[in-house]
């Protein structure tokens, strides 16, 4: 049975700020107690307040930015109550902060472009990924003009922190349904743009996190096309440690998970290969 990575734990962190951001996000920066690791892409801590405002089982959310001061930094969507009682914390706030948890995006290799496909708060990983790639500290150091992050959203509002990502350096294309921002369409439409005006080569390996119907079309997408494809899965989740199953899902049997019918997001992910799992 997979277990809960080695450098994970349970223990109280302290807000030092929160920011609102976009429509319904904040940014809600923490300090733990005890300091962390180096924090690669892709994985998440569960949060909640110790002060009983919000559920008493903590949420999941990906690590946005990691600070050199041993602070990390989480971007949140409002949706119910967990999310609302984090973004209504203030400096000083105590958390509950069990992490880091899950795998991670692999590490990146040099030679064919990458194109991150985030749909809204779905963007949250991709900004220490970005970051990490190119300092070359998840794999290869790769060069801005390999790195594109297709950002997309129902509308302007939805597309957090998306200044931040631009002065990143890499190209970001922002894309929405109700055109206020950037390609009046969905991220996949923005995608087979690209690809259309030659603006991208026709190979190129695909990350991908949002709305599960859009990572399942991206998904689709890069078996049509067969390109590697990532995806950082954001399903309900009750432990995050492995116990509960309630992030359970399916495997392909002839993938690299071998013939075990289901993987758990919290342990065995949440980032997949999409040769992996079935949506
Ligand atoms: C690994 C991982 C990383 C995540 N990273 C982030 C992040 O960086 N930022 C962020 O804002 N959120 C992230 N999420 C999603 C976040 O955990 C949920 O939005 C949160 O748990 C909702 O809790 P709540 O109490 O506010 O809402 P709830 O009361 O639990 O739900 C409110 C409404 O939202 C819906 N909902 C709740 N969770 C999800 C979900 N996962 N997918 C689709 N609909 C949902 C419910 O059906 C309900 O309608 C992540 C999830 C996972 C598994
Ligand atoms: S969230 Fe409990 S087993 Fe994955």
């Amino acid at each position: 049975m997979p277990a809960p990575p080695i450098d994970a734990r349970s223990q109280n962190a302290r807000v030092l700020g929160v920011e609102l951001c976009g429509d319904d996000g904040a940014l809600l920066r923490i300090m733990p107690l005890e300091p962390v690791g180096l924090l690669r892409a892709g994985r998440f801590f569960m949060l909640r307040r110790v002060d009983g405002t919000g559920p008493y089982i903590p949420r999941p959310f990906s690590v946005y930015r990691q600070y050199d001061d041993g602070s990390i930094e989480f971007l949140i969507k409002v949706m119910g109550p967990g999310t609302r009682s984090l973004a209504q914390s203030s400096t000083g706030t105590e958390l509950v902060c069990v992490g880091p948890l899950g795998n991670g995006f692999p590490e990146l290799e040099a030679g064919t472009p990458k194109v991150m496909v985030a749909g809204g708060i779905g963007s949250a990983p991709f900004y220490l990924l970005i970051q990490q790639a190119l300092a070359g500290r998840h794999g290869a150091s790769l060069a801005p003009e390999d790195l594109t992050l297709i950002y997309g959203g129902r509308k302007a509002g939805f597309l957090y922190d998306l200044e931040a990502f631009m002065d990143l350096g890499v190209r970001v294309l922002a894309a929405t349904d109700d055109g206020s921002a950037g390609f009046h369409g969905n991220v996949l439409d923005c995608l087979h743009k690209q690809w259309e005006v030659g603006n991208l080569p026709q190979t190129v390996h695909l990350l991908t996190c949002g709305p599960e119907p859009m990572m399942e079309a991206v998904a689709h997408e890069a078996a049509a096309k067969n390109l590697e494809c990532w995806v950082s899965l954001e399903t309900y989740m009750g432990c995050g440690v492995g116990i509960c199953n309630g992030c359970s899902l399916a495997t392909r049997p002839d993938g690299p998970l071998g013939a075990w019918p289901v993987a758990k997001a919290c342990v065995d992910g949440p980032v997949f290969s999409t040769s992996a799992i079935e949506f």
